[in-house]
């Protein structure tokens, strides 16, 4: 059995630099953010990508504004191609900068992620913010063990020695829940299952106590009780660590289940952020209502949503005004006009012109009882078994 020092533990209480440390709640994610008065952790202010393509200057996402606290988990939720990972990619910076313009700040505990060099970036990227990918075979090399790429994602970042590295990543292997962590340490990538490479992909994520984690699809890979424990194993560490966590994903199921916020994207902007309890009883957007009432675990991704006809329109085609007119069913005579985030209630914001006089569904009530939607929801507010 491995012996780990005190100080190379995950223990609660290790990261002092953190606020709001297990300041939130466990069981169903709770509906109001951390009350900590403090400023935010990460402050996105009109954030907009575009791509530099043969035909001109391609946008894909803009003017992406939002913030987390400190432990908040945040969903992230869209049609394919709305603009996610390009959100999660723009704030991490890895984007390759001859092809992607990015304009807009991105706050990190008061520093302009937008504003460093690519050397500081550096230094902050794996430190201070974490991405962990759909597909962790894409992001290990093959040629070094798991356990070496885990102690020199620590090493880049601190002046300790190969040993004390070691013992620190053993320490990673051990936290999220890698059985035999010495000898899989030892162990290349190829000698693991899919779930436990995703596994040893948070550890890299962890390992320096980042303030932030941006997870994009981290189970889409993975077989279905293994996306289970992956998702179980990021709140828990999310709440142990206190580290905020931007959770990229079609499933509004795992969102219910594991964060405390939802932003839905279409088109490339943010149509609606809100706590999670309050979007899911009552969503403002019409693309969050339909969204709730689709099966987006499957039905996103193939393109299609029953309950919302038509397709997100390509960039560089979009609309004036709502993007998502031609879709709507709400439609009228105004929505083509310019629009903004509207606030709705206390921590929630809609981008539709109509959202303070419509009443949509959305709670569990609304979904035909065997969606599977509705089963976790019902699972999450602890009203069935899983
Ligand atoms: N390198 C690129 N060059 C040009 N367009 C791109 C590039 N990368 C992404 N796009 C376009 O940007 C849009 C947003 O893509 P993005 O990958 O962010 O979508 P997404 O919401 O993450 O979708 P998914 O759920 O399928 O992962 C898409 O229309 C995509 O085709
Ligand atoms: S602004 Fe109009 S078209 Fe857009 S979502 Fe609201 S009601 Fe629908
Ligand atoms: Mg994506």
């Amino acid at each position: 059995m491995t012996d780990i020092p005190a100080k190379l533990s995950f223990a609660p209480g290790n990261a002092d630099h953190l606020t709001g440390r297990g300041s939130m709640a466990t069981g169903h994610a709770s509906a109001s953010r951390p009350v900590t008065g403090a400023t935010p952790l990460l402050e996105v202010r009109d954030l907009s990508t575009a791509f530099l393509t043969s035909n001109g200057e391609l946008p894909i996402t803009r003017q992406i504004s939002f913030s987390i606290n400190a432990g908040e988990r945040v969903g992230l939720v869209g049609e394919s191609g709305c603009g996610k990972s390009v959100t999660g990619l723009s704030l991490m910076r890895l984007l390759p900068p001859h092809t992607a313009r990015i304009t807009g700040q991105a706050h990190l505990a008061g520093q302009d992620l937008m504003a460093l060099s690519a050397r500081q970036m550096r230094a902050v990227r794996g430190r201070d913010v974490a991405m962990i990918f759909q597909e962790p075979m894409s992001a290990l090399d093959p040629v070094f063990t798991v356990g070496e790429q885990i102690a020199e994602a620590y090493r880049v970042h601190f002046p300790v020695s190969r040993a004390e590295a070691r013992q620190r990543a053993i320490a990673a292997l051990v936290e999220v829940g890698i059985p035999a962590p010495e000898q899989r340490y030892d162990e290349y990538p190829h000698q693991l299952s899919g779930g436990m490479r995703q596994r040893v992909m948070i550890a890299m994520a962890l390992i320096c106590e980042p303030k932030l984690i941006i997870a994009d699809e981290p189970t889409t890979a993975l077989d279905v009780t293994i996306q289970a424990q992956i998702t179980d194993l990021l709140r828990s560490l999310s709440e142990r660590t206190g580290a905020a966590l931007i959770f990229i994903t079609h499933d509004l199921g795992v969102v219910a289940e594991t964060c405390t916020r939802m932003i839905t994207m279409y088109a490339g902007e943010i149509v609606e952020d809100a706590p999670v309890d309050d979007v899911l009883t009552r969503p403002r957007h019409p693309y969050t209502s339909g969204l709730l009432r689709s099966l987006p675990g499957l039905s996103a991704r193939r393109g299609v949503l029953p309950s919302i006809p038509g397709r997100v329109p390509s960039p560089g085609r979009m609309p004036d005004g709502c993007r998502f007119r031609e879709r709507c069913g709400h439609a009228m005579a105004g929505c083509e006009r310019e629009q903004t985030l509207l606030p709705m209630a206390a921590d929630h914001v809609a981008r539709c012109w109509r959202a303070r006089d419509l009443r949509l569904p959305g709670s569990v009530n609304d979904m035909a009882a065997d969606s599977p939607v509705a089963h976790n929801l019902a699972v999450a507010a602890g009203e069935i078994r899983p």
